[in-house]
């Protein structure tokens, strides 16, 4: 049976054959790809650690392990979300700075702008940097429902030129509510998605006597392409088709109100991977937008909506997890496209937006989680196990076959050895089966053939024979997490995207191990066995042997990162097992070099996620002690026992949702 990291029975390989070359944090450095996913804002300091550069500048850095061991000196355990604003605000002037760059070199007469859709991430502290920075570069917001539409309004309060781009499905409130936004001198723009929204936004101009600013979404042809391909095509949820659109417009010029259409909006999907897509998209709106402008609809923007993708795996390849172009590109290519075609139609250059989101956030959230402890398969079988075993009276002959494939082990064969260590431990699990094999002689087929695979990965990692390539997966080490997937990684499990993961410090020393993480939920599903590689995806990751974890004597923590996960994963996951909302800090780094934390949002108390599930936590604390007080009268429980037992109720409610 697997063993627990504390067990000494480990004989730990290098996984990379390195042979006796002393191991260098060049060789983490490279292991773990950092400079191909980090896009500058991450890399290896010299005492071993993950440095994060705020401003994407390596002279100025901030210590990843330095922060989180100070946060836990705090209270402020992992799992732990650490959010870098720095980052964030470079990431937005990386956007302004290319969209600039594209529109001077063009010589493009319209301007950029890029409305962050609060979707992406929602938490307050992230939407009011984004707000703050936003001012500055001339960005602005999106949202997509209603309750987005009131957190907007009051992220923009008092910066009535802020755009603010309304999408989503829209009933007469939300309608109602823009437009009298609009009349309070804010730049609010609602987009039309679905064709009677347009009757709900003249019904209510005329009301209130306002000539709004308004778009369309158009139904390309164009089809999306990745995860969210069915955002775009004809079959697409939301916009209408060309055909919807020439109605509307007639239905705005006999209601009198097309001077309010200015914009024309597409959406083809989150993580476009393929800069081909986004060239097609970029045309056929702006052939569109070429033919309305000809049929005299006053449109001053087009909206390529959001789609810029970012690269996980840093395979810079077409595949679901990266993109095949850089954000220069992308913006060079939409001005340039959007440019030729109207030159060459003689219409206006229009201003050009995206609802820019992933690219924005992704980078500046990063998830801390500490190792609990690892099982790995043994390496050598239990000397006592296999005497006892082997002692028996008749022993059977598959343990006798098993025996006979583990002394070829180091002389013989090896592949013939773990071929008839295989045989045998399915002839041993038959006979266990039909209760003619004893559990000793069972237990060790087991770890004999367990022992055999080992040395075959040992020594042949780099090319297994077909049929041996499982054997990575078969024997990888378990690593325990203590996080949940589905709270703080949900696209991991929902849709299988890669996010890099490597340890944030320790990287001096080399990686002996390699593993899959599994969470501490109670769901199998709850792991990761998927990892950024060299050829896009590898199977397992290579891992620091774990510390012994003792309860009197607390090991150091083993820590590892989850990288570019600030967007889409905060508020997407759920409450599974009960476990709540990780903390969050925002850390800052100063003028002088050090790093501040600006902002502690504590993750959620059990007293909290039970009542989200409508337990009332007094109530709980009521029964639980009339429970408690029962058992002690009948004296089941000694006094200091009731009273442990009670100080583990009134801590519990009040403690984290994860282990402590
Ligand atoms: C209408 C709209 N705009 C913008 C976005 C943000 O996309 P991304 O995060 O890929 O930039 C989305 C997300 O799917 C969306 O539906």
């Amino acid at each position: 049976m697997p063993s627990t990291s504390d067990a000494p029975r480990v004989s730990a390989k290098p996984p990379n054959n390195s042979g006796a070359r002393a191991w260098t944090l060049a060789d983490s450095e490279e292991l773990y790809r950092v400079d191909q996913w980090g896009s500058g804002y991450f890399g290896v300091t010299p005492d071993g650690t993950v440095a994060v550069y705020p401003d994407a500048d390596p002279n100025r850095s901030i210590d990843l392990h330095e922060v989180v061991s100070g946060l836990a000196a705090r209270d402020l355990t992992a799992p732990i979300i650490l959010r870098f604003p720095g980052i964030l605000r470079h990431r937005m002037g990386a956007l302004r700075n290319a969209f600039d760059t594209a529109i001077s070199d063009s010589a493009y007469a319209g301007k950029y702008a890029c409305v962050y859709p609060i979707k992406v991430n929602q938490e307050r502290h992230v939407c009011e940097s984004i707000r703050d920075s936003a001012a500055q570069l001339g960005f602005g917001l999106e949202v997509g429902s209603k309750p987005e539409l009131l957190a907007g309004l009051s992220l923009t309060e008092g910066m009535n030129g802020m755009p603010l781009v309304c999408n989503g499905f829209k009933d007469h409130e939300y309608i109602e509510t823009v437009i009298i936004a609009a009349k309070m001198g804010r730049n609010i723009i609602p987009v039309v998605e679905q064709a009677h929204e347009l009757k709900l936004i003249t019904r209510s101009a005329r009301l209130h006597q306002v000539t709004p600013r308004f778009g369309v979404r158009a139904k390309l042809a164009t089809a999306g392409i990745g995860r969210w391909a069915s955002s775009s095509g004809f079959r697409g949820k939301f916009g209408l088709t060309v055909g919807e659109i020439l109605h509307a417009v007639d239905y705005l010029e006999k209601e009198e109100m097309l001077a309010g259409l200015k914009m024309l909006h597409c959406h083809m999907g989150s993580q476009v991977f393929d800069i081909r897509a986004v060239k097609y998209m970029v045309s056929e709106l702006a052939h569109l937008y070429v033919e309305l402008v000809r049929r005299g609809v006053p449109i001053d923007t087009l909206d390529f909506g959001g789609g810029l993708g970012v690269d996980y795996d840093g395979t810079q390849s077409a595949s679901d997890s990266s993109v095949n172009y850089t954000l220069d590109q992308y913006a060079a290519d939409i001005v340039y496209r959007v440019k030729s075609i109207c030159d060459d139609s003689g219409v206006p250059h229009p201003n050009l937006m995206s609802e820019s989101g992933r690219a924005l956030v992704a980078h500046s959230s990063v998830l801390v989680c500490e190792v609990l402890g690892s099982r790995v398969f043994p390496t050598e079988p239990d000397a006592d196990l296999l005497k006892r075993a082997l002692e028996q009276e008749d022993p059977p002959q598959p343990l006798l076959d098993a025996h006979g494939a583990f002394q070829q082990r180091d002389t013989g064969d090896i592949f013939e050895a773990y071929a008839d260590a295989e045989h045998a431990l399915s002839e041993a699990t038959n006979l266990f089966t039909l209760g003619y094999m004893n559990i000793h002689a069972r237990a060790a087929c087991e770890e004999m053939f367990w022992s055999i695979g080992q040395a075959v990965l040992d020594r042949h990692r780099d090319e297994l024979p077909d049929g041996l390539e499982h054997l990575t997966d078969t024997l990888a080490d378990l690593y325990f997490l203590n996080v949940s997937i589905f709270q703080s990684l949900l696209d991991s499990w929902g849709i299988g995207q890669l996010f890099p993961i490597m340890p944030i410090h320790r990287l001096e020393e080399e990686p002996t191990r390699r593993g899959v993480l599994a969470d501490i939920t109670c769901d199998s599903d709850g792991r990761i066995d998927r990892f950024p590689g060299e050829d896009g995806v590898k199977s397992t990751l290579e891992l620091h042997v774990p510390p012994a974890h003792d309860d009197a004597e607390p090991a150091n923590p083993y820590y590892l990162g989850i990288f570019l996960t600030g967007a889409y994963q905060e508020t997407l996951g759920d409450l599974h097992n009960l476990l709540g909302d990780s903390h969050a800090v925002h850390v800052e780094l100063t003028e002088d070099g050090q790093w501040r934390i600006d902002t502690v949002v504590e993750g959620d108390t059990v007293s909290e996620v039970l009542s989200y599930v409508q337990f009332d936590p007094e109530d709980m604390r009521r029964r639980i002690r009339k429970d408690i007080e029962a058992a002690l009268q009948v004296k089941r429980i000694s006094l200091s026992e009731a009273t442990s037992m009670r100080r583990f109720l009134d801590d519990g409610l009040k403690g984290y949702t994860y282990l402590e």
